[in-house]
């Protein structure tokens, strides 16, 4: 991959706009992300695991065995210590029945009433395939669960967690801020820097 003369290209294994979008941001004009909509791949990528590793491999293998190009998966959870990590990798399918994001964050507000110790972190695990090679990179941020959803900003479950350093929540921050600091950003900046050690 030659990120140097024309803009590298990777395929960002995702639908969600918000996750795109902040993608967009930290890559800039460096390189270019697709989506699995601009290659019209429109099949469902597994996620099987009780890891978030083992699901963002398994979603980039499944990706690269269809695509046969260079691209990337993650999976990110919010893991609550008084709740042992959960959600964690449950994150996007914890209130069972009919898993909105909505439904899954007053579930957290319900186990989370009345617990005093509301330390909380999102984890982000991205899978890479380059040049027929895989490589992970982590990226967490510490914060804090609220007592109510605030802001209307961001999604999942930005409305209830507050990064610490911050007393606003994500979804109360400036999405510039979020782009900044999340997990997912210090997980693609690792990536970057990667990237551009591979030249
Ligand atoms: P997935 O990585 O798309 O499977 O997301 C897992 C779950 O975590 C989903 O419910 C998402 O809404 C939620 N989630 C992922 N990233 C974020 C984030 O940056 N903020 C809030 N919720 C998130």
């Amino acid at each position: 991959m030659n990120m140097n003369s024309k803009k590298a290209v990777l395929i960002f294994a995702t639908r969600n706009e918000h996750k795109l979008h902040e993608v967009h941001r930290i890559f800039q004009n460096i390189i270019q992300i697709k989506s699995l909509h601009d290659c019209g791949f429109n099949e469902v990528l597994p996620e099987t695991h009780e890891k978030l590793e083992e699901n963002a491999e398994e979603k980039l293998m499944a990706l690269a065995d269809a695509l046969h190009q260079n691209c990337f998966a993650e999976d990110t959870g919010l893991e609550i210590k008084a709740l042992n990590g959960k959600p964690g990798v449950y994150s996007a399918r914890y209130a069972e029945k009919n898993q909105s994001p909505l439904d899954n964050l007053y579930l957290v507000l319900e186990q989370m009433k009345d617990i005093k110790q509301r330390n909380a972190r999102f984890r982000t695990v991205i899978a890479l395939y380059l040049n027929e090679k895989v490589y992970k990179f982590e990226g967490i941020i510490n914060g804090r669960i609220t007592d109510k959803p605030r802001g209307n900003k961001g999604f999942g479950y930005d409305p209830v967690f507050v990064p610490d350093g911050y007393n606003e929540t994500f979804a109360e921050l400036d999405q510039d801020i979020k782009s900044t600091i999340s997990h997912r950003a210090i997980a693609f900046n690792k990536m970057l820097t990667f990237l551009r050690e591979e030249l």
